[in-house]
């Protein structure tokens, strides 16, 4: 699946961007959320996630960039999130919070920095819907993709073939149609890309061209 970011979409027309992603099929979209704690950058809200539920028939991926998930996590449910993933770094109630989340009814996923080992979110892998895997240190878009990610996918994507639980593996951060293909060989199947889309001359013929690629390596 290719999960547009709206992070990199131009904000006076939020709107228009959204409304021509789901017109090119798209249907999930990522939300990420800074608080200039966790990291040197601050994004949206509740508010923002809220507005985009009532106006579009969409699923939310919502990426918590924070310092105290298990404090937002209650604002961001309430709001109409759908999944919820929050960094392993930020809290040693990981399990806790978990529980919180999918008690709501909503996706819970694991966020892991490039910096942090992939077995971490080992004991976890049982409770929690897929692992997002990020490729950039977080915080900006348009950043390059971290080559060493593909290992750590790898690594993952072998160890949860035994376990045959559904669990997914996402990843987050300079990911286009170039690099797209490696990830997708590594074991990832949850892609997020930002700048990749909305900063090319055509958005919607990018994302295109990353689902038709999606689709070749689905179907070789
Ligand atoms: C980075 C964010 C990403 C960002 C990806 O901290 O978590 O979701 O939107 O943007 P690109 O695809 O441009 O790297
Ligand atoms: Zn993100």
């Amino acid at each position: 699946m290719i999960i547009p970011s709206i992070l990199s979409a131009n904000f006076s027309r939020i709107a228009e961007s959204i409304e021509m992603m789901l017109k090119a099929g798209a249907r999930t979209f990522h939300v990420d959320i800074m608080d200039g704690h966790f990291v040197p950058n601050l994004t949206f809200g509740p508010e923002l996630v809220r507005t985009l539920k009532n106006e579009f028939d969409l699923i939310l991926d919502v990426h918590l960039m924070v310092e105290n998930p298990m404090e937002v996590v209650p604002w961001f449910e309430k709001a109409g999130s759908d999944w919820l993933s929050f960094h392993i770094e930020a809290t040693p109630h990981a399990h806790k919070l978990i529980n919180m989340i999918k008690e709501k009814g909503k996706r819970a996923g694991i966020t892991l920095n490039p910096s942090t080992p992939v077995e971490l979110v080992y004991p976890l892998l049982d409770e929690i819907d897929f692992v997002l895997i990020m490729s950039v240190n977080p915080g900006f878009e348009g950043q390059k993709f971290i080559p060493s990610t593909i290992k750590k996918i790898n690594h993952l994507k072998m160890y949860i073939e035994k376990m045959e639980n559904g669990l997914e593996i996402q990843v987050d951060g300079g990911i286009g149609p170039d690099n797209l293909r490696n990830v997708l060989e590594a074991g990832a199947n949850l892609i997020v890309a930002g700048s990749s889309i909305f900063k090319s001359n055509d958005p919607v013929l990018t994302f295109k061209l990353m689902r038709k690629i999606e689709k070749e390596f689905l179907n070789k």
